[in-house]
């Protein structure tokens, strides 16, 4: 029955088109804390919606849709507690991914309902959406901007153990985070590695609230706040930029790029830290994230030779793409003809 059901291409259409449902559904979850009230023990749905001030036939109907996916259990009619996912749903789970997912319910969803413009113009939709461009926003809108640093941080804190393992990180020399956000992929690299000093570059407004000092690296790393179209922090060994370029335009990613070269040393060398796209139809999460970027900013994720032939053009030369254990590879490029 099952099998039968599968091979019916227009239920498994029906069902991608109702993927919006479950999305929703765990951004709401996710806004509400409901996994931090299931942190003790299960609940009961009444005593939830009492809780969350809901509705409590609602509320019940959108955790039983989660406890379908895996995200909660129905462990006795009406009464919810969290899978091993859920947890990670969790404010206090070390891998929480909570502040990402409600973050996207806010702004990500919000920016889709404008996809269609940025289909048609091919500028991303979030000024349409918001009335102006992405990092304005979060500048003006504190408590957004906060939020999506820690959502980078709930990212960064998920691969960054994959990505310290899958690179051969130097023993010694200065370590510079491009658009590093609070600094906490740096600062794995920099615990891995104790002979390495380190350099967190973002904006100014980023940089102030970062975790260097939080881990005991204030002796060993500076924080610099300053535009990534500016001047770059220079005379590093190597650089890191981590989910940066996939925001930004070729054209953008050029002029960054030609930055960090003037920035670098001639022996100094550049990863790329980011969602590359594998070629042909393998599911890869690389493919809805190009789509989002486009959506969101106008920006893209790139396949292994884009990026190969964006760092040529600016004068680099790439040596290896390197697969992590998470979703990101690293493009490591050095300067052309050193
Ligand atoms: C997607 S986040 C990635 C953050 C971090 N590398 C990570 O992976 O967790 C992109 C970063 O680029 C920074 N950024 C955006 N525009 C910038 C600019 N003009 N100058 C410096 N940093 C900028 C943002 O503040 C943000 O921290």
């Amino acid at each position: 029955m099952s099998s039968a059901l599968e091979q019916d291409s227009s239920l498994r259409l029906l069902a991608l088109g109702d993927g919006f449902i479950y999305a929703r559904a765990l951004h709401l979850a996710a806004e509400l804390g409901i996994a931090d009230l299931l942190a003790d023990g299960p609940r009961p749905a009444e005593e939830l919606s009492r809780l969350t001030a809901t509705d409590p036939g609602t509320l019940h109907s959108m955790l039983r849709a989660l406890a379908g996916c895996g995200v909660f259990t129905e462990q006795s009619p009406g009464c919810f507690a969290l899978t091993a996912v859920g947890e990670c749903l969790r404010s206090d789970h070390p891998r929480s991914v909570r502040t990402t997912i409600a973050q996207s319910g806010r702004i990500t969803a919000r920016a889709f309902q404008h996809a269609d413009h940025a289909l048609r113009t091919g500028d991303g939709a979030f000024t349409e959406a918001f009335g102006q461009p992405f990092w304005e926003f979060l500048r003006d809108n504190p408590e957004e901007g906060a939020a999506f640093n820690t959502a980078m941080q709930e990212h960064s804190r998920v691969e960054r153990g994959t990505i310290v393992e899958a690179y051969d990180f130097p023993d010694t020399g200065r370590i510079i985070d491009v658009g590093g956000g609070d600094g906490t992929l740096l600062a794995a690299v920099l615990q891995a590695r104790p002979k390495t000093t380190g350099v967190l570059f973002d904006l100014p407004h980023v940089v102030e609230r970062n975790c260097i000092g939080d881990v005991g690296l204030a002796e060993r790393c500076e924080v610099v706040g300053g535009d990534i179209f500016g001047e770059l922090p220079s005379g590093g060994d190597l650089y890191l930029m981590k989910s940066v370029l996939h925001g930004w335009t070729d054209h953008d990613v050029l002029t960054i790029l030609r930055g960090c070269r003037r920035a670098m040393k001639p022996d100094s060398r550049l990863l790329l830290i980011e969602r590359v796209i594998p070629p042909g139809d393998v599911p890869h999460t690389s493919k809805a994230f190009d789509f989002a970027m486009h959506v969101m900013a106008g920006g893209q994720e790139r396949t292994g030779d884009e990026y190969t032939r964006l760092l040529a053009e600016a004068g680099f030369a790439v040596g290896r793409v390197i697969a992590t254990g998470s979703v990101q590879s690293i493009v490591e490029a050095v300067l052309h003809g050193s």
